[in-house]
């Protein structure tokens, strides 16, 4: 900076400068040479450099003017140069004070465009997932049967044995309770047992109480066994239940909406078949299968239907009479059909999971194959 105006090392004399007139432009000059270094000091510390640099005490620039030129200058020369150096000083001092303010003025507005809120800017966006697949099967269980005049209830997963098994036809001591290795709570000594529900089913009964018949309704939830973990089994796992009574209901519209529901469900080639099975709660009671997906149902070959074309679905039947018996409704006036779908093992089927398990994992490689 200041080493390039190198005249002010020198006095007046040694710079053959002897008459006043000439002062004007050996001022000028240093004033030049100041403007260009002023222009320069873009950010606080090279305005601290040009500040020492030009009004420092000891060896700043106007300090060598006054030390090196007006001191020693020559009563000739005496009255303008002290009238160039005030200026020049006034000059200075003026440029680095407006250039102070300059700086602080465009740091303050960098650092309030830094803080300022930008409303209109996006959020962060946090990824929200997706529905679990045993979920959207749920749902489209639900639409199917919501498209056909049913209505979707739930109800509690702690139950009473009276609506888990009594009411459904299953005395204490009966054989079917061993099918259903069943987790009891622990309870106050005298207090009423309690169980986490082994099915849907109770839900027939506590509707059936609260509602005068027509019933048609599903129910969607969690279900629990005392099962050992395996590929086809857990602990905990899902049903949807269903209940249609009426006054006019025949077995053909039983195996006529089981049909309609598998065929939704399925597609439309799919075939439907009823075995004879067992339930305390129906009458007759029915096994459904579906011809196998994978194979079409040709069955040599197949390992998902171990060659037999069919695949288990879900336990139907029409409605015990003596079902009606504990809900106070009229045996001899009404019927109707009830199922208990599995909607985990109708994910299985149809999206060709292999382990139930890999549902309750929740790991996410698995769960984002199904957004
Ligand atoms: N509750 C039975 C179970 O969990 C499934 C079932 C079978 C439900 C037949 C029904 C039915 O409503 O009619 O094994």
């Amino acid at each position: 900076m200041s080493e390039k105006i190198s005249s002010i090392a020198q006095t007046l004399p040694h710079l053959g400068v002897n008459d006043p007139a000439r002062v004007g432009a050996l001022f000028a000059e240093v004033r030049a040479a100041f403007d260009r270094d002023a222009s320069s000091a873009g950010d606080e510390a090279s305005w601290k450099i040009l500040r020492d640099a030009w009004l420092g005490r000891k060896s700043g620039v106007l300090t060598l003017v006054t030390d090196n030129w007006l001191k020693p200058a020559s009563p000739e020369l005496k009255r303008a140069v002290g009238a160039a150096l005030n200026e020049l000083r006034a000059h200075v001092e003026a440029q680095i004070e407006e250039r102070r303010k300059a700086l602080q003025a465009s740091t303050e507005q960098t650092a309030a465009a830094r803080e300022r809120l930008d409303l209109s800017l996006p959020g962060v966006e946090r990824p929200i997932g997706s529905r679990h697949l045993v979920r959207q099967v749920q749902e489209e269980i639900e639409r199917i049967f919501l498209s056909i005049g049913f209505s979707v209830v739930e109800g509690p997963e702690i139950e009473t044995p009276y609506y888990n098994f009594e009411a459904l036809n299953i005395p204490e001591y009966h054989p079917v309770r061993d099918d259903m290795d069943t987790f009891y709570l622990d309870v106050p000594p005298g207090a009423k047992p309690l169980l986490l529900r082994t099915h849907t089913s109770p839900m027939q009964i506590r509707t059936m109480e609260k509602q005068k018949p027509p019933v048609r309704i599903i129910v969607p939830g969690k279900v629990y066994r005392r099962d050992n973990p395996d590929a086809t089994h857990s602990f905990m796992f899902h049903q949807v239940e269903g209940l249609a009574v009426d006054t006019d209901i025949t077995f053909c519209e039983f195996k006529g909406t089981m049909e309609y529901f598998i065929r939704e469900f399925f597609g439309p080639s799919v075939k439907t078949r009823f075995r004879p099975s067992y339930f305390p709660f129906t009458e007759p009671s029915a096994e459904l299968d579906a011809s196998c997906i994978f194979c079409g149902g040709r069955g040599s070959g197949c390992a998902k239907c171990k060659g037999s074309g069919w695949i288990e679905l879900f336990g139907a039947g029409m409605v015990d009479p003596s079902v009606y018996g504990f809900v106070n409704y009229d045996a001899k006036k009404l019927s109707g059909f009830a199922f208990g779908l599995g909607p985990d093992r109708m994910a299985m089927l149809k999206y060709g999971v292999e382990d139930i398990q890999t549902f309750f994992q929740n790991d996410v490689r698995f769960l984002r194959q199904f957004p």
